[in-house]
């Protein structure tokens, strides 16, 4: 798993990354290192290439103030797909349904423990297939057409 945040998603990655250790969960963290004003676009963009190298088995965990502009940028590199989530039930929705690698969350939106049992939701789910295969695809299909419009 790998883990990112600017300033006003920091203390609560320190939350994030203290129960995944309690979890014996593997994550690697790229940043921030403290609650300095930063940009957000940088820890998204080193968690998302690093997630892109392993697409089929690495996730990534985005947390900024609001979790939107960490998932926009996540959203922009090829092959990533991610989601914000502050409630149980999209978390769930954002593996099973929508085949995400990477979940983003504002930390000025939820508290840790509520971000704590996201996370664990969002672990335990699996893509389902099914009827959101051909609207994933989609999706690919669209990304490939707006990456390389040559092709
Ligand atoms: C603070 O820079 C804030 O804009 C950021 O943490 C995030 O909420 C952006 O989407």
């Amino acid at each position: 798993i790998a883990l990112g945040c600017d300033h006003g998603g920091y203390e609560l990655k320190l939350e994030i990354i203290k129960y995944l250790e309690k979890s014996g969960l593997e994550y690697k963290d790229f940043g921030c290192d403290s609650m300095a004003s930063t940009d957000y676009p940088i820890y998204a963009k080193k968690v998302c290439e690093a997630v892109q190298k392993e697409l089929d088995s690495s996730f990534g965990i985005l947390i900024c103030g609001t979790g939107l502009g960490m998932a926009m940028i996540a959203n922009k590199v090829e092959g990533v797909y991610a989601g914000v989530c502050h409630d149980v039930f999209s978390a769930e929705r954002l593996r099973k349904s929508n085949d995400a690698q990477v979940i983003t969350m504002g930390a000025r939106v939820i508290g840790p423990e509520l971000a704590k049992t996201i996370i664990d939701a969002w672990l335990k789910s699996e893509f389902q297939g099914g009827g959101s295969t051909p609207k994933v695809q989609q999706m690919r299909d669209l990304e490939a057409k707006s990456f390389h419009p040559e092709k």
